[in-house]
This record gives structure tokens, sequence and C-alpha cells, in this order.
């Protein structure tokens, strides 16, 4: 694509105000800092610098443009963040089709094709009695269509059959999970589509609608562009009102994210009844940091809250808890007190602790002593775990006045489990890549690629130099960036970073090399990176002909090496 084009979209992008757009960002000296939505980030470790319009995460390593922040966000290409960008701010630009097909293709076309086919179905005449029951179960038109509610019929083989004219073979379609053998995988069910967190469709849930009791759902299996715990059901749809809201509620069931729309309350996700994975943790991160569980009220609704609750407060997500009694569900909830009735069971969210605390105390008899202090010390136990000193001591006043016991004895107990060193895992850290050092030579590479991206009169310095690069990577950067720099007559990071895009190769070195911070060099600064590269050639030269030497046999031969080697030696040093 026109470089020209990719600049002016660029230059007309400031980078503070887009990423501010995703993830709240503070001013600290010149630069913007915000809570990095690539890892499980607890302090602020992104900073987005302005005056080079890129950002930098001091702890994943991060790094890039307007467009890099946008691929990485949302999982698209360099070209399609370039469109939807350039759409923002009124430049169009047109793709081409890509030029290797997508291996994926096929399965996407055959999921995109089928969902048609249902939806087709439920209006059809044969659809009749699934309307019914959506319609009992007060699902409009409106819902139906927005949440591209379907049907499959209840014959044999109609989906496979329709597939099979379109051209797809009986491998594919059983590999895709739609059919098995000849005959469809879903037959006479309520067919939910489930998207990938771009809202593309990759799989289905479907739900028998009368008579048999047994596989109430039944989902799609793992394919190619199925995998069910890097999915969160209306990730896609959801994702603008939970940014808007600050805040996302978790369901266990689609049904009861579908109803919560219906009521306007559109910033819902289900996990589908499985505990949370990393990858859908990290999804929920790229929203917000603030999560409510609205899991349903029965014993297993309970430790689905407990158990994702915890996931969540390890991944240092502020987690609030919606409890729903009489084994209702949202869905149920929903229907049997409305609206109102549920937006106040937002608004009157619990704390997890406090959820957890409450959870202790079904079933005690306070009236027994013995019941009555393991009560206290496991309430005291989750009280140490929690960092605010503030919520501590309100949690303490409470549970004096709960169980009658003296506060300051209450206070003795916890200070004495405050003191024992707790094992903090540092889950985020842990996951991260641990860098090689880098010796002196590549830090001076850096450094000099460094200053030739930030100021310019180094590009002329380091050409005149001849300085060679050993290292294969730095050389190439080098000759791209005297390249960009003659044919467009300027440079920066983040154009530069944009130009490059293609070459993956380079990436890794651009991204370190965009991570560091320097000021301003003088010309002696540049020139002693430069000869420090220089040594490093030298003493990769000494390096060969050492290993020359002991595999040389004719001393003669070994003394010339040696002369050599001392030559260099003496050359070198006069370098210092
Ligand atoms: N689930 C499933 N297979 C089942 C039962 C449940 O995959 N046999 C998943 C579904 O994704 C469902 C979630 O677990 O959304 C929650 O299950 P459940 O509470 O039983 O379903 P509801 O949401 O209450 O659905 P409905 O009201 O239609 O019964
Ligand atoms: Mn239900």
């Amino acid at each position: 694509m026109d470089q020209e084009i990719i600049r002016k979209i660029r230059e007309n992008t400031d980078i503070v105000e887009f990423i501010g757009k995703y993830i709240p960002l503070v001013k600290k000296g010149k630069n913007y800092f915000g809570l990095c939505p690539f890892h499980n980030d607890n302090n602020p470790s992104l900073s987005v610098s302005r005056e080079k319009q890129i950002y930098k995460c001091f702890v994943c390593g991060e790094a890039g443009n307007v467009f890099n922040f946008l691929m990485k966000f949302e999982n698209i290409s360099f070209l399609e963040a370039v469109k939807i960008i350039g759409n923002e701010i009124g430049i169009s630009v047109f793709l081409d089709t890509p030029k290797k097909e997508d291996k994926n293709k096929a399965f996407y076309d055959i999921y995109d094709l089928a969902n048609k086919f249902y939806q087709n179905n439920l209006l059809a005449s044969e659809g009749l009695e699934a309307r019914k029951y959506l319609e009992k179960r007060s699902l409009d038109l409106k819902v139906i269509k927005e949440f591209q509610i379907g049907l499959s019929l209840n014959k044999r083989d109609s989906l496979t059959k329709m597939l099979q004219k379109k051209g797809y073979d009986l491998d594919i379609l059983n590999n895709s999970g739609l059919s098995s053998g000849d005959n469809d995988t879903y037959i006479n069910r309520i067919i939910f589509p489930l998207t990938n967190i771009n809202g593309i469709v990759n799989g289905f849930s479907g739900r028998i609608y009368h008579g048999e009791k047994i596989n109430k759902y039944l989902n799609s299996k793992e394919t190619p562009i199925f995998k069910k715990g890097e999915n969160l059901f209306n990730y896609n749809r959801a994702k603008e009102a939970v940014r808007k809201d600050k805040f996302v509620i978790l369901m266990e069931g689609f049904m009861a994210v579908i109803r919560a729309y219906t009521i306007d309350v559109k910033n819902c996700l289900a996990t589908m009844g499985t505990s949370l994975t990393s990858d859908q943790i990290n999804l929920i991160k790229r929203l917000t940091n603030v999560v409510y569980l609205c899991f349903d009220g029965d014993e297993a609704g309970i430790n689905a809250t407990l158990n994702n609750g915890k996931l969540l407060s390890d991944a240092n997500f502020s987690v609030k808890v919606m409890p729903l009694s009489d084994n209702l569900d949202p869905d149920d909830f929903i229907l049997k007190y409305g609206r109102e009735k549920f937006y106040s069971l937002i608004s009157n969210a619990i704390s997890y602790e406090d959820f957890k605390i409450r959870n202790l105390k079904k079933g005690i008899d306070f009236n027994n002593s013995s019941e009555l202090s393991n009560y206290i010390n496991l309430v005291l136990k989750e009280i140490s775990l929690i960092n605010d000193e503030i919520e501590r001591e309100i949690m303490l006043k409470n549970l004096a006045k709960e169980t009658n016991v003296w506060y300051n004895t209450l206070e003795k107990k916890l200070n004495e489990l405050l003191s024992k060193p707790k094992v903090v895992l540092n889950t985020s850290s842990l996951s991260l890549k641990t860098k090689p050092k880098k010796n002196k030579y590549e830090k001076a590479m850096q450094a000099i690629l460094y200053y030739m991206l930030n100021y310019k009169e180094t590009i002329t310095i380091v050409e005149n130099s001849h300085v060679y690069f050993p290292i294969e990577t730095y050389r190439i950067l080098v000759r791209e960036i005297s390249y960009f720099y003659e044919k467009y007559g300027y440079i920066n990071m983040a154009d530069f970073k944009a130009y490059i895009e293609e070459k993956k190769e380079l990436n890794e070195v651009l991204n370190e090399i965009m991570s560091l911070e320097f000021e301003a060099p003088t010309e002696n600064v540049i020139l002693g990176y430069l000869m420090v590269i220089k040594d490093y050639n030298v003493a990769l030269e000494i390096k060969r002909l050492e290993n020359l030497i002991m595999n040389e046999v004719d001393p003669i031969e070994q003394a010339k090496i040696s002369n050599q080697i001392r030559k260099l030696r003496i050359g070198s040093e006069n370098n210092d």
C-alpha cells in the first residue's frame, strides 16, 4: 500500500488521544501512562509518547505506533488497522483482496452459510413450533434478529445436502463439525450462533425446544476456527458498552446475556458454563478491570462465583458479585422481577470478599462457640488477604459487631496473620519472557539505531563512518533507515515502524529500540558508539583467527596468523 497514505493517516491521528479511547491514560512528566492491555498489568506500565507518537510497555516489551496498538488490541492485520483508523479520520483506504487465501476461509464460509440457512428455517413454516417456544420464553423477533437465532430442521441431512450443493465435500463438512458422516450434527434444535472476538460466526449452540430432556445444549466441537476457551459469548457485541460502562457483567449462560440485552443491559458476557481460561481473562482485561459476577443462584453457581472470582482477583481485577436468591438464574430473575430490580441488583453488587464471608457464614450456629470461633478464624484469614487497610478495618468492625467479640481481640489476631510473610505469586511477571542480557556491542548498535531514528544528523555520520554492523538484523535496519530517510527526506520511529511492518524479522529488534530513551547525542557520543561496534568486528576477527591457529599444524603459518592477531590488537587499542 501507498506509504504516503499510511503516513498521512498516522500523522493525523494523535496516539495519546487514540489509545486514550481504549484505556485511561494519566500524564506523568512528558509521557502518558496506563495499564498495559497486553499483559496482566497491575500498575501502569504502558507509556505513550505524544512527542514520538509511539507507545511501549516497560514490562512486556510491546511497542509500536497507533496501527500496532489497534492490530494487537483487536487482533487484526496491519492493513485492516490502517483502514479502520483511516476511516475514522475520513481517509478511505481500499484494500486489495488478500493475496493468500485464508486457510480457514472455507470454515468461516460454511458457518456463514449454515447460519443464514438456520435463520431462514426459523422464519419459515417449519419454524412455527420453535417460534412459539421462543415467544413463550419472551424472546421477540427483534432479539431473534439481533442474536441471529435460527433453527435446524427436524430432518436428517438438510444442511449437509445444502452445503454439498454449494460445493463443499463431506470431508470438510465433517471437519467443520456441522455434519457427521452424511448426517447433520444439529437436528431439530434452536440454534444460537457463537462468534469469535470480531463477531464472525465460528460455532453454534443448539437447544432442544420440546420433549426430550437430555443434552439440553449441543455445542460445536473444537475446530481450527473455534476454540471454546478463547471465546466469550457476546464479546464483540458488548465491547463498546463495557468500555463505556467501565465494567463487565459476567454470566454463566448465554440465555441470561440475551435476556439482559432485552432490558438494555448490554455489557454482559457469558462463560457458557465453564471456568474462565487465562485467554478469556486476557480478553476481559482488554475491556475493563472491573468484573461483576452474576452467576446462577444455585449451589453450582455459587461455586462458579467463588472459583472465577478467585481467578479474576488473582489477575488483579476488582471483582463484585450480584448474588441471586432462590436458585434463580439472571434470565429467570429478570423475567420474574423485571428491569428495575435487576438494575438495583447491579448497583447493590457486593465485593467478592463480602460474598466469600457471607458464604462462610451459611449454616453456622452462632450459639455454638467452637463453630463460631472456627468461623471467625476463617473470616480473619479472608480479611488478612485484603490489601486495602480501610477495607480491612470496616470488615473487622462488621465481624466484631456480628459475633459480639471484642474488636481489639480480633485486631490482634488479624495482625498476627498479617505479620506472617505472604507468598506473593506475581503471575504477570511469571508469564513474561525473560530477555537475555545484551552485551556492550549489541547495546552500542541499538543506541546507534535509536539515534538514527530520532536525530537525523546521525544517519549521515553513520553512513560516512562505513562501520560494518556485524549482526544482520541491525545491518538491515541501518540500510532501511538510510533508505527511508533518502526517499522521504525525514525520519521518525512511528512512521519507520509502519514502513517496516511487513518485515517481521526486524520487528523484535525495532521494538526493543523503540523502548529505549536517550538524550540528544553529541557527535562524539555517536562516534564513540561506532568505535565500539568497530571493536566488535575486530574482536570477531581475532576470535576467527585464534580458531585458525588451533587447527593449523604448520608453525610458519601459525606465526603469520598470530602476527595478524597482534596487529589487530594494537589497532583496536589505538582506537580507544
Ligand atoms: N451448557 C451446555 N450444555 C448443557 C448445559 C449447559 O453447554 N447441557 C452451557 C450453555 O452454554 C449454557 C450454560 O452452560 O449457556 C449455562 O447452562 P444452564 O444454566 O443450564 O442454561 P440456561 O442459560 O439456564 O439455559 P436455559 O434457560 O435455556 O435452560
Ligand atoms: Mn435458564
